[in-house]
């Protein structure tokens, strides 16, 4: 979400409230890169294209709303962080943004490694062919159940979020004969400048184990006096969609000082720290987010610095990237259904879609961007609110937009990304049935998460 969101947005595109983000662009029918996959460009005919295939073919093969997600762009995305970070270091990608086999099968490819935070993530990763020791289990409550899944499946760490948690898995490791890697998460204490529901290395919330009151200090004591659990180091994700690198060079800072205490207690240097994710992504022109390659250098940098004041040899620094690989690589394709002009208040579109599969404009107040894509016009802009179908008033696909005026039901209106947490937090709101995921590269298009039917929502319906 862009963090210049306002509260309650404009009435009239004429009458904008002060410190309103964006006055009408220039030109409607621009496409601004940043906010669109690599691929997408607008063709001679004025209809929009990803992969090579336009989006008014994409709707008649495959129906709206759907997700489209440019596989070249992806595969761009996680070599980039691969290169960024160099064979010194790991990536993980969060498939909490966005899981699902082929994706995996991507990774797998392109040398990164994936983090689950459930069963059905451990087992969407598995059952693609991601080996088991590149896999990262997280969670602050993971179950006795999935915790014995990933111990036998041999998983390259544990995250361990708790006291209790510590003991379950030393337990369940013990009883399986094995010696299970873990690192223990941690909140360094950092205020992410982000939304309140995404941050997560304040004190006040349930995540992690706080550094300030020496409670990490005790995790580190437990988890080594476990022969049972292999402790590889520290873990600390501050939060999601952050710009600013403040915060995570503060938390660099904290946990290599946990580091250096944990090496003057205990005589260890733990060889791991992982800096989590977070890493904020364009949702409109608004946003400036950074590139990889300057992520890797300023967190390689303060690591290094920190540990040469210590004294400790750098550890290996690991990271995990969700949003900043998917996000910005797949489009919501919607038709326009009605258009309801209120005469003294807003314009409403509606689409076929909504809070089902974007939840973030309703959860987060998260600010989209959003076109008309199976045409041009040179019609005025005109100020709508973008709506779904759902019954209820806070179904709110983009709060404030800027649309041709001539926009009629048929068109087909496209909200960049949205390739993170909309297809992974979809529900069935109203019985929607969540859209497909279609990759499409090269001319190709393939549905890699089928469209749910009603067959689908009546077979768990046991009457
Ligand atoms: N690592 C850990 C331990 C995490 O908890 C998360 C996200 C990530 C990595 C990946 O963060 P990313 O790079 O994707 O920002 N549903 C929210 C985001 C919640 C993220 C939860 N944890 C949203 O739609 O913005």
């Amino acid at each position: 979400m862009s963090r210049s969101a306002h509260p309650a947005g404009p009435r009239h595109a004429d009458v904008l409230p002060e410190g309103h983000y964006s006055p009408p662009p220039a030109d409607l029918n621009a496409l601004d890169e940043k906010v669109w996959s690599r691929t997408v460009r607008r063709e001679d005919d004025g209809v929009v294209s990803v992969g090579g295939i336009e989006v008014t073919k994409l709707a008649e093969e495959f129906g709206t709303p759907a997700y489209f997600l440019d596989e070249e762009d992806f595969r761009a995305r996680c070599r980039a962080w691969a290169h960024a970070f160099g064979p010194d270091a790991d990536v993980f990608y969060a498939g909490k943004a966005f899981l699902s086999k082929a994706v995996v099968k991507w990774l797998k490819e392109e040398g990164l490694n994936v983090d689950v935070c459930s069963g059905g993530e451990l087992s969407t990763a598995l059952a693609a062919g991601m080996p088991a020791d590149r896999i990262a289990f997280h969670g602050n409550n993971k179950s006795e159940g999935e915790i014995r899944r990933a111990v036998e499946a041999g998983v390259g760490r544990i995250v361990l979020d708790s006291f209790q948690e510590i003991a379950r898995v030393a337990h369940i490791a013990r009883e399986l004969g094995v010696r299970q890697p873990v690192q223990i998460r941690v909140t360094v204490g950092v205020e992410a400048h982000t939304h309140e529901f995404i941050a997560t290395a304040h004190e006040d919330q349930k995540f992690g184990i706080a550094v300030a009151d020496g409670s990490a200090a005790e995790a580190v004591r437990r988890a080594l006096g476990h022969d049972s659990l292999e402790l590889l180091g520290v873990h600390s994700h501050i939060g999601s969609q952050i710009f600013d690198m403040a915060g995570f060079e503060v938390s660099a800072k904290r946990v290599v000082r946990l580091l250096a205490a944990v090496r003057d207690e205990h005589g260890v240097e733990l060889p791991e720290i992982d800096l989590g994710g977070g890493l904020g992504i364009a949702y409109t022109s608004n946003d400036d987010p950074r590139e990889p390659h300057e992520i890797a250098k300023a967190l390689t940098e303060i690591v290094a610095r920190e540990c040469e004041s210590a004294g400790l040899r750098a550890p290996r620094i690991s990271v995990e990237p969700g949003r900043a690989i998917v996000g910005p690589t797949a489009f919501t394709l919607y038709e326009v259904g009605t258009i309801k002009p209120l005469e003294g208040l807003r314009t409403y579109v509606s689409v076929d879609g909504g809070m089902s599969d974007n939840i973030r404009t309703a959860l987060y107040d998260a600010e989209y961007s959003i076109a008309l894509v199976s045409r041009t016009s040179d019609a005025e802009p005109m100020l709508v609110r973008v709506v779904g179908k759902h019954c209820e008033s806070g179904d709110i696909v983009v709060k404030d937009a800027f649309l041709p005026a001539d926009l009629a039901p048929g068109d087909l209106l496209a909200v960049p990304a949205t390739g993170a947490y909309c297809r992974s937090m979809a529900s069935n709101y109203n019985h929607a049935l969540r859209p497909p995921v279609v990759a499409v590269r090269d001319g190709q298009a393939r549905v890699i998460v089928r469209r749910e039917t009603e067959e689908d929502l009546l077979r768990l319906d046991l009457g």
